[in-house]
């Protein structure tokens, strides 16, 4: 199947004997047994409920994965993954993250004794000279949260070729349609389901999909023990959101390419981050290793001032955190994704008080452009 016939048909429950359509929400918290050491293949909710594992299975198809997990958040998704590390352990992370990943890494697993050291994952020698013994994973972004950097996963991948070195890929802001990290050699991907898979602003969810069996074993024992899952009704949500993934994403996109060329032509727009711009410094892996750009495009303008009178004065676009859906948010990394990141961390990295984050929607791109025309015109 082509995967926009899987977004749309992928995902089957396995006892449909009504010929329903959708995915029916099986909520129960647990499942009866024919008899003494028999089992309908369900048995508690917690380790596998009909609908999120119908879920499940069209996300592992989407990724290319062996299996996916589906969890209640993408932070929870996170939080399992880390649980494969233990105190000594090195983990290379890229240094502009998702916020909440940062304050996990910092707060969460550092407090269990692993070493997180932040490299820029997009400088292969970077990550070369930070490789150790100890190191046991590197944990990539890319595109990353908020400033777009691109890593080269397949060549980060030959870079730890002779060594047990777990690849994660926070595949979130591209999602399969457009980038797999495991047919580049990464060895999970992991989502805030919440954005784009999703797709609408409504439920939150998480994913670990990962590429071989033992992995799959080791995360299931970890999934069912700390018991994060995502609900009956939430997996139906998400089911729902990925029958149209595809179309979205590329409406999307189509809408971002424009909005990003516009926001180069104003004089109040200092620099406009978006990694299908043919400036991107990055421009050509990203033409190797995804099939499309997203629509995710920061803006630095010209003063904190400017910043703040757009995010209050834009009409239809709305002042939000989180990204992905079909409506069009602006968000202010500094103090919102980004807040608990210290701010000379931020500065290095760019994320400035004048740097806005737009999460391009599906509708009509000339009421995004003229909104936000008005919203910078106003100043
Ligand atoms: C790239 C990325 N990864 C992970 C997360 C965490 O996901 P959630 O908010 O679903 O817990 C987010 C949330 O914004 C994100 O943007």
């Amino acid at each position: 199947m082509n995967f926009e016939t899987l977004c749309v048909q992928g995902a089957k429950d396995k006892s449909n004997t009504t010929g329903a359509i959708a995915v029916p929400i099986y909520q129960s918290a647990t499942f009866s047994h024919p008899g003494v050491n028999q089992s309908t293949g369900y048995d508690y909710s917690r380790l596998q409920n009909p609908t999120r594992e119908a879920l499940e299975n069209v996300v592992a198809k989407l990724e290319g994965g062996v299996d996916a997990m589906a969890f209640s958040s993408g932070m929870a998704a996170i939080s399992v993954l880390m649980e494969l590390f233990s105190a000594g352990d090195h983990i290379i992370a890229s240094s502009d993250l998702y916020g909440g990943s940062i304050r996990f890494f910092n707060n969460i697993s550092r407090k269990s004794g692993i070493e997180i050291e932040y490299v820029d994952t997009s400088d292969l020698k970077a990550v070369g000279q930070a490789i150790k013994p100890a190191t046991k994973a590197i944990f990539i972004e890319t595109p990353t949260n908020p400033m777009m950097d691109v890593t080269d996963i397949a060549a980060i991948k030959r870079l730890t070729a002779q060594r047990d070195i777990l690849i994660i890929v926070d595949n979130t802001f591209l999602t399969p349609y457009y980038q797999q990290p495991l047919s580049q050699g990464a060895d999970i991907a992991v989502h805030s389901g919440t954005k784009y898979l999703a797709g609408h602003n409504d439920t939150l969810a998480g994913f670990l999909v990962v590429s071989n069996k033992e992995l799959s074993e080791r995360l299931r024992f970890i999934y069912k023990t700390i018991g994060s899952c995502l609900s009956p009704f939430d997996s139906f949500l998400v089911i729902r959101g990925i029958k149209t993934l595809a179309i979205r994403m590329d409406r999307a996109q189509e809408n971002a390419k424009k909005v990003a060329n516009w926001l180069l032509g104003q004089p109040m727009v200092k620099a406009v981050h978006y990694i299908g711009l043919d400036t991107h410094p990055d421009i050509e892996i990203t033409k190797r290793q995804s099939k499309g750009f997203g629509s995710m495009v920061s803006f630095e303008v010209e003063s904190k001032e400017l910043a703040c009178h757009i995010l209050e004065n834009v009409k239809m676009i709305m002042f939000a955190e989180s990204l992905g859906g079909v409506e069009t948010l602006i968000t202010y990394p500094h103090l919102q994704t980004h807040a608990d990141v210290p701010k000379h961390e931020r500065d290095a990295r760019g994320i400035t008080d004048r740097l806005l984050r737009l999460s391009i929607g599906i509708e009509n791109c000339d009421d995004i452009i003229s909104d936000l025309k008005q919203a910078i015109n106003s100043f």
